[in-house]
């Protein structure tokens, strides 16, 4: 056994969003977002479950913030309803609604957690999606103003600041496929969306800048370390792979760190989609300089040709790995790859893992316990692996855990857990998980034995 110790100063966390656990979606003046639409329409989401309710962190976060000092972390992810501050997406903002991020911010900085704030996990004004949504240029400028007024709120409180929320999902999860809120189902309309929120997201770090403060601010992307299938060895499995990686990983890091969206994207695109139009005047704005990139990461991508699969023309492959509730394969060494790949790729960047876990069917045992060892070791592998990829130069500073407890997950509802902490959603009971407890150990010691 060898003990491994991470960086001074490394900001270990847990991370939530404020559809999958606030609950009160029509209270104090709050707006609908397009997640509060799209969960009440039937066979949207797993068994009927919508946000109305969730783990209720609208009433009990002075309870939940106990519980995160009980587990020890340094620092706390979270994010804010925009229909909460601007119930229509612009104009009035509704006060109470900012009281109660003011009330949550204020009481993490008296415990000494860092919160991190996400301006946007997905949860857009219903109001503005009925204009178009992010297709609509008119809501970047709207986007941009909730953004100064949060800063102009919350600025002084908050020292790292996350602009968007995986904008992949966003475009092509919420627009593409239709899966996720609004529900539509468009490519060209998801590639405009993807495009929208970039400029978005550069107009709020512009404006963030300008404002003077001196935190951090960045972008979270979801990115997939992509391989060819495995069992195969022909070109045009690797170069699906290439394609899958610029569709997934590079149109959103190029424009934000290159000043540029990939050539052979645009190629691709302009041969079988509507393509949106992009001046240089964007693409200076989408990459204003950032403090650090967040990265979410899951799982990997095995990729083979598929011509019949328009517009890509590729498919996903899985490769015999275990795999989580989610179905997702395990790969903590893709954690590695990425984070080496973007290091050498993006110039040194200073990154965070600002997502990563898993989902598994826990069962609370006899003695009112939930044994998660499954978990535990999913997130001792891919600690070890950012450990390794600290070891090899990544500028890697901190990590925050999906999640800090069970919450809303999307279309799959509350049917996927992926908290460290246990949420019996009839009583709002919250027990800390196994692997909860042996993260707090981890946090404590800066690291743990291998
Ligand atoms: C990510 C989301 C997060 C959560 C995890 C499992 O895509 O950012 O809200 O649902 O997946």
């Amino acid at each position: 056994m060898s003990k491994i110790t991470f960086p001074k100063d490394f900001l270990w966390g847990v991370a939530t969003a404020s559809y999958q656990i606030e609950g009160a979606w029509k209270e104090d003046g709050k707006g609908e977002s397009i997640w509060d639409r799209f969960s009440h329409i039937p066979k949207k989401v797993a068994n009927g479950d919508t946000g109305d309710v969730a783990c209720d962190h609208y009433h009990l976060y002075p309870e939940d913030v106990k519980l995160l000092k009980e587990l020890g972390v340094k620092t706390y992810r979270l994010s804010i309803s925009w229909p909460r501050i601007f119930p229509e997406g612009k104009g009035q903002p509704n006060e109470k609604g900012m009281e109660f991020y003011k009330n949550l911010i204020k009481l993490l900085v008296e415990n000494d957690i860092k919160p991190a704030v996400t301006l946007y996990h997905w949860d857009l004004p219903q109001k503005l999606q009925d204009i178009g949504g992010w297709a609509n240029r008119e809501v970047v400028d709207y986007y941009e103003q909730y953004a100064r007024y949060v800063f102009k709120e919350l600025g002084d409180l908050v020292p790292i600041w996350i602009t968007h929320n995986e904008p992949w999902v966003v475009s092509f999860i919420g627009n593409w496929e239709g899966r996720h809120a609004p529900g539509i189902t468009d490519f060209s309309t998801a590639l405009q969306v993807s495009h929208h929120l970039l400029l978005s997201h550069g107009k709020a770090v512009r404006a963030y800048r300008e404002m003077g403060f001196e935190g951090e601010i960045g972008i979270t992307l979801n990115l997939v370390p992509v391989y060819p299938d495995p069992s195969s060895h022909n070109e045009e499995d690797a170069a699906a792979a290439i394609r899958r990686d610029g569709f997934q990983n590079r149109w959103f890091l190029d424009p934000v760190f290159k000043g540029r969206y990939p050539a052979d994207m645009i190629n691709w695109y302009s041969k079988k989609v509507v393509v949106p139009v992009i001046t240089q005047e964007d693409l200076d704005i989408i990459s204003t300089p950032v403090d650090f990139l967040g990265i979410n990461y899951y799982a990997p991508g095995y990729i083979k040709a598929d011509p019949d699969a328009w517009p890509l023309e590729l498919k996903h492959v899985f490769t015999g790995k275990d795999r989580t509730a989610m179905g997702w394969e395990i790969y903590p060494e893709g954690l590695y790859d990425l984070l080496v790949r973007l290091h050498k790729d993006y110039n040194g960047i200073k990154i965070m893992v600002t997502e990563n876990g898993a989902a598994f069917n826990d069962i609370v045992n006899r003695e009112g316990k939930v044994e998660d060892d499954n978990r535990l070791d999913f997130l001792y592998k891919h600690f070890i692996q950012a450990y390794r990829a600290i070891q090899d130069g990544v500028n890697l500073t901190g990590y925050y855990v999906w999640s800090f407890m069970d919450n809303f997950e999307w279309a799959e509802g509350y049917a996927k857990r992926f908290g460290i902490t246990y949420v019996d959603y009839k009583t709002q009971k919250r027990i800390i998980k196994k692997s909860g407890h042996w993260y707090k150990e981890v946090i404590k010691n800066n690291g743990f034995e291998v």
